[in-house]
């Protein structure tokens, strides 16, 4: 087999060699393109393009496959916790006991944050998205912890990793505090990193809590299942953001702003208004089906339909069990679960969208959880923030570390040539 490839233009022929992957995947090493041949490639949506080399997630979208540093999806999700997940996605192996106790008592050394920035939250409307709010806060970091990394000091880019999985849930849960006017609370240091996620959100101050483990373990696998995802649009944006050598917490700050639109985190909202929209109008399945393969409407299936899954997404396999589970579990009949299962129904023997190979996302189903569990519907995309925040350490530290040259794209312009005024 041939280890390069052949391009033919101007009477010329140019050669570009191959780069392979451990899983055989093959790209056309185009560096030396635009200096040999003085032409560029054109790829919106980076459809084609490989960014990086990357020894983080793998997922072959054909075969519904997931794994994270080897690991599948399926075997993490059942026998992991997410701060383990979270460990072997940033420093690339599973904890050892001595690791994972110092790993979680380092995160809990940290769990504080200044109370001034209590004062930033408290400039934000009730009615302001959380996630805007969480990208804000996240940036503030910055201000309250200005040190920069290093990235030539391991223990640098450690204290950096540290403070930001300490403190960003705190910022998480306060976003979720103040929509229901609660006051701000911190982490129990008795409690695992879950259960802490739980308990600041959840706790009254009139009231002990006590996570339950229905609770802890639905949000445990929410968090695993979005844990990484390779090359996606927020976790491009860190990597890019990071290539101009701006901080940790400016580039995760990126990432939830792009986290937050609809097409991407923002679908486990949007699923759940659309369900619940077709509840309110009847529960008519068939007419929304109808929309969502009209051309000249611009309603789309939300959660339906992936960049690269395209015979099955393995994490909404996971998460419609867990579903069912947590519903059972808690004795929740929720009527929005039913028209869930009849649109996903409909949609697996639809021509329109066997064809274009739409199955349900990972968030068809994450946002009933959601609801059972009692977090709003606006907060959805910060649980996911949650579970995405090792995938961003993890692809940014890698960034770094291969010393990544700045992300900057090129483009065919496509404006006025020059005109005089
Ligand atoms: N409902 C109806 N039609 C759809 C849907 C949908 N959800 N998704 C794609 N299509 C159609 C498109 O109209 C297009 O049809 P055409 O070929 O006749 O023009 C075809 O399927 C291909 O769609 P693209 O938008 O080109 O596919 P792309 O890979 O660019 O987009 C995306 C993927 C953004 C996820 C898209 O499927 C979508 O908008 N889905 C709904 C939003 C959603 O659930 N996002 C969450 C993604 S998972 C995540 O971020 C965690």
């Amino acid at each position: 087999m041939s280890d390069s490839v052949k391009l033919s233009y101007n009477d010329q022929t140019f050669d570009f060699p191959l780069v392979e992957g451990t899983e055989n995947e093959k790209g056309i090493d185009i560096k030396t393109l635009r200096a040999a041949t003085g032409l560029i490639t054109y790829d919106p949506g980076f459809k084609n393009t490989g960014s990086c080399k990357s020894g983080v997630t793998f997922l072959d979208g054909e075969e519904g496959v997931l794994r994270y540093r080897g690991y599948s999806i399926e075997d993490l999700c059942e026998k992991s916790s997410f701060i383990d997940v979270a460990f072997l996605l940033i420093f690339g192996e599973l904890p050892t006991k001595e690791e994972q106790e110092l790993f979680n008592k380092e995160i809990k050394n940290d769990s504080l944050v200044d109370e001034d920035l209590k004062m930033i939250l408290k400039s934000f409307p009730k009615s302001a998205h959380p996630m805007g709010v969480l990208s804000s806060l996240t940036s503030a970091l910055i201000a309250f912890n200005p040190s920069s990394v290093d990235v030539d000091s391991e223990a640098d880019m450690r204290e950096a990793i540290i403070m930001l999985m300490a403190k960003f849930p705190i910022l998480a849960s306060w976003t979720h505090r103040k929509i229901k006017g609660l006051p701000l609370n911190y982490a129990n240091l008795s409690l695992s990193y879950v259960e802490n996620i739980a308990h600041m959100m959840f706790k009254r101050p009139n009231e002990d809590y006590t996570p339950s483990p229905v609770v802890v373990n639905a949000i445990n696998k929410l968090l695993i299942l979005h844990a990484d995802h390779e090359q996606n649009c927020s976790t491009s944006t860190v990597r890019v953001v990071g290539s101009s050598h701006a901080g940790l917490f400016a580039s995760v700050s990126a990432g939830i702003s792009a986290l937050w639109g609809p097409l991407h985190g923002g679908a486990n909202q949007a699923v759940i208004e659309m369900l619940e929209a077709i509840q309110k109008d009847g529960g008519d399945t068939k007419k929304y089906m109808a929309k969502a393969k009209d051309k000249n409407d611009p309603f789309r299936l939300m959660g339906f339909g992936h960049r690269v899954y395209k015979n099955f997404d393995p994490r909404a396999r996971i998460i419609k069990k867990a579903a069912d589970e947590v519903l059972s579990e808690m004795g929740i009949n929720d009527p929005i679960l039913d028209i869930a299962k009849g649109l996903e129904q409909e949609a697996l023997s639809d021509p329109y969208f066997i064809d274009r190979k739409l199955y349900p996302n990972v968030d068809f189903y994450s946002g009933i959880i959601y609801r059972a569990l009692g977090i709003p519907t606006e907060m959805f995309t910060v649980m996911f923030a949650l579970g995405r925040l090792p995938g961003w350490i993890a692809q940014w530290l890698e960034m770094r570390k291969n010393n990544e040259p700045i992300g900057r794209p090129r483009q065919i312009y496509t404006g006025h040539t020059r005109r005089s005024l």
